[in-house]
């Protein structure tokens, strides 16, 4: 890509429109060699400016490798290689750090898996318009979800019921994954500080944006199982989610109370 000094970007407040050339698609993969050629040709047919950095965390099946290839083909692809298999977050975290240091002004998630339409990014660059993080919702009205088993259409949607009723936040897709931040929020974030290392990732960043003032909105997708390869959400991941969640809505709650207590005081 081509530096810009910071005088010739792009305010990246809210109210502005997004430039697509100042959007990098982070794309994290772990063990998608089939999928990230067809998610990255889909990526350069429907949003030909976008930048793409693949983090990968040194996939045993040569993801990385087919990663490599495609950055030497097209100046628009870069790839993050990382040691070991770290989680979704600090995959995401090694990105976000990389693009806020390219200065990209919008920062994208995106699965690899072919779940998240790359049709669908004009939709949530847009909705960025008037907001300062997008989260593509699949339990809005117009969202969807394509061949989910059951099981896990309940879990994902339990997952996201506890939280709202937890945090307190009126949103419906707190825990996806296809979403687009302005840089300035990601740069207010302490980022260094987000221990989460599984999907609890997206919920913990989304309610720290809501919690530093950002304008947070919902925007329908359609979330469509994978065709090729498999899932790696384990029982590890979920615990860790209902935990911290747990955690965080108690630490909420017990905040409440002590200003409750302080006010009654005075
Ligand atoms: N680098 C890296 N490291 N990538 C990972 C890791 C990891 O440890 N774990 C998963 N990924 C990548 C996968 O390769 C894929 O591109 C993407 O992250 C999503 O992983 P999946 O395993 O396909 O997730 P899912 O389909 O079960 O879960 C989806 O729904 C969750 C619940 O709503 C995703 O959209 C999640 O982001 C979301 O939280
Ligand atoms: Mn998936």
């Amino acid at each position: 890509m081509t530096d810009t000094s910071p005088a010739d970007r792009p305010d990246d407040r809210t109210g502005t429109p997004v430039g697509t050339d100042r959007v990098l698609v982070i794309v994290p993969t772990y063990n998608e060699a089939e999928n990230l050629p067809r998610i990255l040709d889909r990526i350069r047919a429907a949003t030909p400016a976008v930048s793409v950095l693949v983090v990968d965390d040194g996939s045993p099946d040569g993801t990385g490798d087919i990663a490599d290839r495609r950055a030497d083909a097209d100046d628009r692809v870069h790839v993050l290689h990382r040691t070991a298999k770290n989680g979704l977050g600090a995959a995401y975290i090694a990105g976000f750090g990389w693009g806020l240091e390219h200065g990209f002004d919008v920062l994208v998630e995106m699965d690899a898996d072919g779940s998240h339409a790359p049709e669908q990014l004009p939709r949530l660059l847009a909705a960025l318009e008037d907001a300062d993080l997008v989260l593509g919702a699949r339990y809005v009205p117009g969202g969807t979800v394509v061949n989910w088993p059951r099981r896990r259409e309940l879990l994902s949607r339990g997952g996201n019921l506890y939280s709202r009723l937890a945090l307190g936040v009126g949103l419906h897709d707190i825990t996806g994954g296809y979403r687009a931040y302005r840089a300035q929020v990601l740069r207010a974030l302490p980022l260094d500080q987000v221990e989460s290392h599984g999907y609890c990732f997206q919920v913990d960043l989304a309610w720290r944006a809501v919690r530093a003032g950002f304008r947070v909105v919902e925007v329908p997708i359609t979330f469509t199982e994978r065709q090729i390869g498999v899932s790696k959400m384990s029982g590890g991941i979920v615990r860790e989610a209902l935990l911290k969640v747990t955690v965080w809505g108690a630490a909420r709650r017990w905040e409440q109370l002590r200003s409750l207590l302080r006010r009654s005081r005075r």
